[in-house]
């Protein structure tokens, strides 16, 4: 954070990158200590692990945990769990979503997906394993967590991921092929399925410290309108970007016939879509009446204008 003089006054300016590159730091060590580190799990399976949750991905979801734990002064050693946890139902989502049964593909984050590389079962069992894992990280032994924190966050992070999140998204994903959705199922499709998430991540950085109701509700409005813009932007990428730059294949959407917001309203408003989603985030920062919002404004911006 710096102060810079402009017209004579003084106005913050945030930067964001080197404010990522603290965070990941911390938050990539953390991951490699606690994912199958060596020992306990069977070299089998703890070799798909590391491979799908190490070593790439943006982070999002868990630099959104940080920011809102920062913005209500959250205690570090929960969030820090908080935002691996979530990083770890994200990673094995990816590994199911990739599976042949699923989306098929064989390119994520830039390496062969899971499956291609170690097989299916192996696929299969990582992901479920990563699952579990999250919610290990999230009720410590130590003390470190107070009781009643670890039981909100893995109330928030299993209702996220669960039927009525995550997966019910990615159900009806799979059961949307080659069908025309309207609009309102569109965005119950991407609410569920992408926004649960990405909401979740807000709200357990939140649960991580003090804050009010009000503040409360805020922040969850600005999860809600990120997660949303969050699954605009990947479809609109879909169909703008190659598979280099994105480290998964392009046109998958398109070619496996999936209904998305690219398909639904065009390339051009699904941009002001998002442009509007922003400036909802924006608002609902505004309204929580928090001072230390400005990692999770920036995030959003980021989120928004991301090329990958
Ligand atoms: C991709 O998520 C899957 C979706 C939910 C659309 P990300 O774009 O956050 O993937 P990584 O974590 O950076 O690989
Ligand atoms: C995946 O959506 C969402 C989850 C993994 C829950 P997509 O199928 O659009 O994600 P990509 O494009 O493969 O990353
Ligand atoms: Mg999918
Ligand atoms: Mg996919
Ligand atoms: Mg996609």
């Amino acid at each position: 954070m710096s102060e810079q003089p402009i017209s004579g006054q003084a106005i913050r300016s945030f930067d964001l990158e080197s404010w990522i590159a603290d965070e990941l730091r911390r938050l990539e060590s953390a991951l490699g200590s606690w994912v199958a580190p060596g020992g306990g799990v069977p070299a089998e399976l703890a070799a798909p692990m590391r491979y799908s949750v190490l070593d790439g991905g943006k982070r999002l979801r868990p630099l959104l945990v940080l920011a809102a734990s920062q913005a209500v002064q959250g205690e570090p050693q929960a969030a820090l769990r908080a935002a691996c946890a979530v990083e770890l139902i994200h990673a094995y989502s990816l590994v199911h979503d990739d599976m042949p049964c699923m989306d098929n593909d064989v390119l994520r984050r830039g390496k062969p997906t899971v499956h291609v590389r170690f097989g299916q079962a192996s696929a299969l069992l990582a992901g479920d394993a990563l699952q579990a894992l999250a919610f290990e990280l999230l009720t410590p032994q130590d003390g470190s967590v107070a009781l009643a924190l670890q039981g909100h966050l893995c109330g928030l992070l299993a209702r996220a991921a669960g039927g009525q999140g995550m997966a019910g998204g990615q159900a009806i994903d799979l059961a949307s092929v080659g069908r025309s959705l309207d609009a309102r199922q569109l965005h119950e499709m991407h609410r569920l399925k992408t926004g649960a998430l990405l909401q979740a991540s807000v709200l357990m950085g939140a649960a991580c410290g003090p804050a009010g109701e009000s503040a409360k509700r805020a922040l969850a409005d600005y999860g809600a309108a990120i997660g949303l813009a969050f699954q605009v932007v990947d479809d609109i990428l879909d169909v703008t970007a190659d598979s280099q730059t994105l480290g998964k294949t392009a046109g998958k959407d398109a070619a496996q016939d999936k209904p998305t917001f690219v398909s639904l309203m065009g390339l051009h408003e699904s941009r002001n879509y998002a442009q509007e989603l922003l400036s909802q985030a924006r608002a609902s920062l505004r309204q929580s009446g928090l001072h230390r919002t400005d990692a999770l404004e920036a995030l959003a911006d980021k989120l928004v204008h991301r090329a990958f």
